[in-house]
């Protein structure tokens, strides 16, 4: 009787006791999380006045006085465009030079060069001098974009449409990736090429888009739009890639940067890089959303693998990231 007395009183305190350590464990916890919480904000705050950004850091990344990378930019008819990306690049530290690809049937205005010449001027950041060259063609053809340029002082050059922005610092940092492998192409539009086993007795190929990339997640071009290339592929490209690849661009209009994946790809036995970064187009939608746009391209595809007698193109699933923005390994 005393016992059992005994034995209940003491299993009540022990269940108080388990109680409250149980609710002082989750007061800790709420403790603890704001804890968490206050010291995250901190650091956040504490970084940017101690220059411990992304911006403050990106120079660090480019060590010496190595050169920059040339803007290979191509534009029809879109003055506003023109304008606004020119201005946007200007500010990026690795820029020494800009070339535009202009294929009008008329020069560029004297306003224009006016105006562009003072927007890199005032944009340019610590006193560099980003030069400006036309490259006025006679001709309209897409092969235009990748014709030699004799005096580039520059190894490399980062082809960008007119209406595609990306932020300086990502643009920095494919600059980074491509001096770690200056024969590759180094880009920020993936795509790939299929085999179509439906058809067993030719090899033949299917033009993959961003969601054969996305589903996937292999490719094995970036496209031109976007991307950093050694300027010898440009020397390649004019004179030493078949006149027939040349021509059959000039005539269908269209495909000139799976060539381009092509003939480095074929140079390189060597897959190309797609560094991750954010994309904003400034501009309409382009040409890939026209009916018919996935036939057209895998008919190149097909074409230029006749013209090489085999497939140069491999597939990879590498993907360059800037592990600055990366909060969990
Ligand atoms: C592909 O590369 C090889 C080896 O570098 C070269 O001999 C050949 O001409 C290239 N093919 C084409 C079509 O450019």
């Amino acid at each position: 009787m005393r016992t059992s007395f005994f034995s209940r009183r003491t299993a009540l305190r022990v269940r108080q006791a388990v109680i409250s350590a149980v609710g002082s464990a989750k007061i800790k916890l709420v403790l603890c999380g704001c804890l968490a919480i206050t010291l995250i904000v901190f650091v956040s705050r504490a970084s940017s006045f101690t220059g411990w950004n992304e911006q403050a850091e990106s120079p660090n990344l480019l060590p010496g006085p190595s050169k920059g990378y040339t803007i290979l930019m191509n534009t029809w008819k879109r003055y506003d465009l023109l304008k606004q990306s020119i201005s946007h690049y200007a500010e990026c530290s690795g820029l020494d030079s800009i070339h535009i690809v202009w294929s009008e049937p008329d020069p560029p205005s004297d306003s224009l060069i006016k105006y562009l010449n003072h927007i890199i001027l005032s944009n340019s950041r610590g006193g560099r001098q980003v030069q400006l060259k036309f490259d006025i063609n006679k001709v309209d053809s897409l092969n235009n974009r990748f014709k030699e340029i004799k005096d580039l002082e520059t190894d490399v050059v980062f082809s960008i449409d007119d209406d595609i922005i990306f932020p300086c610092s990502t643009v920095e940092f494919a600059f980074t990736v491509w001096r770690s492998a200056p024969d590759a192409m180094v880009g920020f539009v993936p795509r790939l090429h299929w085999t179509d086993k439906s058809k067993r007795n030719a090899e033949n190929f299917i033009y993959g888009g961003w969601w054969s990339v996305w589903w996937t997640g292999t490719y094995s071009m970036v496209l031109s739009k976007a991307a950093f290339f050694h300027k010898k592929y440009l020397t390649m490209y004019t004179n030493e890639m078949p006149a027939s690849i040349r021509e059959f661009i000039t005539k269908n209009r269209n495909c000139e940067d799976i060539a381009m994946s092509f003939l480095v790809a074929n140079a390189t036995n060597a897959p190309p890089i797609w560094v991750k970064g954010k994309i904003y187009e400034i501009g309409a939608t382009g040409i890939s959303s026209l009916g018919g746009h996935i036939e057209k391209r895998s008919h190149c595809v097909n074409r230029f693998v006749a013209e090489y007698g085999r497939m140069p193109l491999t597939l990879t699933s590498m993907k360059a990231v800037d592990s600055r923005n990366v909060w969990f390994w």
